[in-house]
């Protein structure tokens, strides 16, 4: 992987591709490997940057809380570095609400944008409480059971029972996250703000992915505008993590959405 320094920090970046820039932003104890199946069918056309979000994978791991907007400014200096003024930023789920905080403070930075099992909604009050448990958790029986856990319910039922490696897989990459960094992280998402209306105002095109059968965001959290400018697509049978679960499907939607990108 590539390295770049942020805020005092690596982080690491796969850059694969030739073509009009896209960078991919994955979830909560996830790396750039989540995207691994979905690069593949869009860098023929374009140019794929994929970070390990700070605390995750590879990347350095900074002790104490994160917050989203730091997340968001590791995305910019990631650009700066590579020389980019502009690109189409996707985020999946807790890169979703990094994604937004970039739409929020960079606009001009955006050719367009897209959430992907994620929502502008802040966490619940009961969210916010899990998220202390889960900080706890980690801190006391280490990253190991907390993945083991959480990682099945990623998943769509069925896809749990019929696709053990992928479940596996997906607990591997959660066990490289640095503890720090998944409690930093967590802390990031729970003191996040309600940012429905960064999402609404935005006359950039944006794109909506909701998973049908995601038990994590459900596609009313998800679908929280309904505007020209926006592009609202369920991927059925697909739980949270459709990078996975539908490849194809997804690549097929983000490419039909780049290419009213540049039509624009
Ligand atoms: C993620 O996949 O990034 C998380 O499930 C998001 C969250 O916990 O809010």
């Amino acid at each position: 992987m590539k390295k770049i320094i942020c805020d005092g920090n690596t982080i690491c970046y796969k850059d694969q591709g030739q073509g009009e820039p896209l960078v991919l932003l994955h979830g909560f104890c996830g790396s750039s490997e989540y995207w691994d199946q979905v690069v593949p069918l869009l860098s023929d056309r374009y140019r794929c940057i994929v970070p390990d979000l700070r605390g995750h994978g590879s990347s350095d791991a900074p002790m104490g809380a994160y917050t989203i907007e730091q997340m968001a400014d590791d995305v910019i200096q990631l650009m700066d570095a590579l020389e980019l003024p502009k690109v189409t930023l996707l985020g999946h789920s807790l890169g979703g609400y990094i994604t937004l905080s970039v739409v929020q403070r960079y606009s001009n930075r955006l050719n367009g944008f897209g959430m992907i099992h994620s929502t502008a909604y802040p966490d619940s009050e009961e969210g916010k409480e899990k998220r202390l448990l889960a900080i706890s958790n980690i801190q006391a029986n280490g990253i190991t059971s907390f993945v083991d856990n959480m990682i099945p319910t990623l998943f769509a039922p069925d896809h749990v029972s019929d696709h053990p490696e992928w479940i596996n897989l997906a607990k591997e990459i959660g066990y490289r996250t640095p503890p720090q960094g998944a409690c930093g992280s967590a802390m990031a998402m729970r003191e996040r703000p309600d940012r429905r209306d960064v999402l609404s105002a935005s006359v950039l095109p944006v794109l909506l992915v909701a998973g049908e059968q995601d038990g994590i965001i459900s596609q009313d959290k998800t679908f929280t505008v309904d505007q020209p400018n926006v592009t609202q697509v369920t991927i059925a049978g697909s739980g949270h993590m459709s990078m996975w679960e539908a490849p194809d499907q997804l690549a097929t939607t983000i490419t039909i959405f780049l290419d009213q990108v540049q039509s624009k």
